[in-house]
């Protein structure tokens, strides 16, 4: 399976996902590319390091919206990949590369859909968010990406014990080890071998 991984920050999803290539928990693919619209993303650095092609393409680049979503399109098809993993990715997929890869775009949200997510529910918010509604359990969610904002149908989750005192960080971190880059590699070990519908 030709996997390419979308990300726009530190990439310990995606450190999550090279870890697990590396380790035999994540069989019969290859992580073909990482794309990035972020040129500084740390994620970048840990691609090169692991030795797989990483690039940068932003919609700053380009004079409209469309013109970045023609361009980022042409891209990704020139590797012709088998699955987009969107970790942390915060740029919008166009609706074209929804549908020319549908059912093989898949997304990692740092909540239990559906609680905290949509429009503006990323990053650190999704856990102040948590935090401010008193929940006493959160988690992680892989979804299939559709034409919405974290609304495709959900494939793992796990939940997280949300502790007295927790700061937005200290949950970000919990959830990220706890849940994020366990689930996130276990789901694409599934689909590469055929055990997802
Ligand atoms: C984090 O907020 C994580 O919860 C979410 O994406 C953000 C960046 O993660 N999935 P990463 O370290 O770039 O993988």
């Amino acid at each position: 399976l030709r996997v390419g991984v979308m990300v726009s920050g530190g990439g310990t999803n995606l450190q999550a996902i090279l870890d697990a290539v590396d380790a035999g928990k994540i069989t019969n693919a290859e992580i073909a590319v990482v794309i990035s619209n972020n040129p500084g993303a740390y994620a970048l650095e840990r691609a090169k390091k692991h030795g797989v092609e990483a690039l940068c393409i932003s919609p700053k680049d380009y004079e409209s919206r469309d013109a970045f979503n023609e361009a980022f399109l042409a891209k990704v098809d020139e590797y012709h990949l088998d699955l987009i993993v969107l970790a942390g990715f915060l740029v919008k997929i166009p609706a074209a590369m929804i549908e020319k890869y549908e059912h093989k775009i898949i997304n990692i949200h740092p909540s239990l859909i559906p609680s905290f997510c949509g429009v503006g529910y990323y990053g650190l918010k999704v856990h102040e968010a948590a935090l401010a509604r008193g929940v006493k359990v959160t988690g992680a969610t892989v979804h299939f990406v559709d034409s919405g904002m974290d609304t495709g149908p959900i494939i793992l989750q796990k939940a997280v014990e949300v502790q007295e005192g927790d700061t937005p960080e200290v949950l970000q971190r919990r959830v990220m080890e706890q849940a994020e880059w366990k689930l996130l590699p276990q789901a694409i070990d599934l689909i590469a071998n055929g055990k997802i519908k």
